[in-house]
């Protein structure tokens, strides 16, 4: 493997650019268009959730000023952007009549992005559920399918005829672990692997119940699921910490890639669940498992697991051997990002993968000339587009890669405090400047460019 400095980074002319984000992490006007109160806005409000008790209240002020964002991606030469629609937006309490002016706000987007050359990827839940269905038992209630169905086919009524890349669901390990077992995301319940699961199950079925919608409302749709997948090794040879990997690999990746690919959940977890095993009608696996066309996996870093008590009945413990670290602890290990990609597709052959989201927090500020020096993460990126290009060409159906993210933005239960962004954002000013790290997406995706310039011209002298 080459090292990450010398990579080589020439990507597939056809290959697929962008940055992610998440509509509560960047839109702010939470009070705004008619948009009904989340989950999330109900979490940042409860005081002690947030580091410093910050709220997605303002955020990056997307809301308004996602002219100027889609000009950044421009300048960046992305294209592609994969974005979420908050569904207290379009649905202020969940289910009844659309609001008008919550579906204008991304008709206006798509319209932009469009008209940018930038094709828009389209994230229908990333965690921002109204709050009216918590109020009702959220994703714990088995109903909430017809009511995910339902906001699936009006989003896409409205919007298919421009966006035909279609994700269903962000990480639905993150959102039902941290919001139903630990507690440490919105909506913050403790109610052990039992709630996890039921809640996981529930997200399922929503998921397999918008596909055909979504297909039957979008012809020529791509549709796909995006999850956080870990690459997960043990701490050592020990007999228990190879047991602890494979359950945490069990609870975090085949409990998921599973269900979707094979239409089963692993026989092993069941087993280590027992009680807490969710409850599953005759034809749910089969509804589950629906084809999509494309895997969307989120890479961060890879997890080395020993023998421990957290997640219990999973009983693990998080190592972190010698090496480098982000801002948030998180170990850098760009060759988790090609061995989880290779087992995905060894494993389960999806038609195609993209990386949905990858990046990494550290501190960082403009310098008095302006400039961002954020060497860390252009490090970082680096190493991982390279990581991208070995898996391309070992075969790997890698059609796109989205960092994670465009501009320093809310990040969960981190608040402000994290920055993930390719551009700072002063969230004082809302001023936004790019980092050397855009710089360098900007060269890698320029490429392409350049790529599809030279095609054009020799196509051109034929
Ligand atoms: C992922 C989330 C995304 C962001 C990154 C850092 O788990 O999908 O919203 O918070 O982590």
């Amino acid at each position: 493997m080459p090292n990450s400095e010398s990579a080589d980074l020439s990507f597939p002319s056809d290959f697929v650019w962008g940055t992610a984000t998440a509509a509560y992490q960047i839109e702010g006007a939470v009070a705004e268009g008619g948009r009904g109160p989340s989950i999330w806005d109900t979490f940042s409000h409860t005081p002690g959730k947030i580091r410093n008790g910050d709220t997605g209240d303002v955020a990056c002020d997307h809301y308004h000023s996602w002219r100027d964002d889609i000009a950044l991606m421009r300048q960046l030469n992305l294209n592609a952007y994969r974005f979420s629609i908050a569904w207290p937006r379009i649905l202020p309490t969940g289910r009844g009549q659309a609001n008008r002016q919550g579906l204008d706000f991304y008709d206006r987007v798509v319209d932009g992005l469009l008209a940018a050359g930038i094709t828009p990827y389209a994230t229908l839940y990333h965690w921002d559920l109204p709050q009216a269905l918590q109020d009702e038992g959220g994703w714990l209630r088995r109903d909430i399918v017809l009511d995910f169905q339902n906001y699936a086919d009006i989003v896409s009524r409205a919007l298919g005829d421009r966006i035909k890349f279609w994700t269903t669901f962000n990480e639905p390990w993150t959102f039902t672990w941290w919001g139903h077992v630990t507690g440490e995301d919105a909506p913050g319940l403790q109610l052990g692997a039992r709630g996890g699961l039921a809640a996981t199950h529930n997200v399922f079925l929503s998921h397999g119940a918008a596909v055909p919608v979504l297909r039957a409302n979008v012809p020529d749709a791509q549709i796909g699921i995006v999850l956080d997948l870990n690459c997960v090794e043990p701490a050592s040879d020990k007999p228990e910490d190879l047991a602890a990997a494979s359950r945490f690999d069990g609870c975090q990746n085949r409990w998921y890639l599973d269900p979707l690919f094979k239409g089963s959940y692993p026989a092993d977890m069941l087993a280590l669940y027992g009680a807490d095993a969710p409850d599953i009608a005759a034809d749910d696996l089969a509804s589950i498992c629906t084809p999509i066309d494309y895997l969307g996996v989120n890479f961060y870093r890879r997890s080395v697991m020993a023998h421990g008590a957290d997640l219990p009945p999973v009983n693990i413990s998080r190592v972190s051997p010698p090496g480098r670290y982000t801002a948030l602890g998180w170990e850098v290990s760009p060759h988790g990002l090609y061995d989880i990609l290779s087992y995905v597709n060894d494993r389960y052959r999806p038609p195609a993968l993209y990386v949905s989201e990858s990046g990494a927090a550290f501190e960082d500020r403009p310098e008095p000339d302006g400039a961002v020096h954020d060497t860390e993460r252009a490090d970082y990126l680096r190493a991982h587009f390279a990581q991208a290009r070995r898996a391309i060409h070992d075969g790997i159906p890698l059609r796109g890669y989205f960092v994670w993210t465009l501009m320093d933005n809310f990040e969960w239960a981190e608040g402000y405090s994290a920055r993930f962004g390719v551009v700072h954002t002063d969230f004082a000013s809302q001023r936004r400047t790019v980092k050397d790290s855009g710089r360098l997406l900007a060269d890698v995706a320029g490429q392409r460019r350049a790529l599809v310039a030279a095609a054009l011209i020799n196509n051109a002298g034929r």
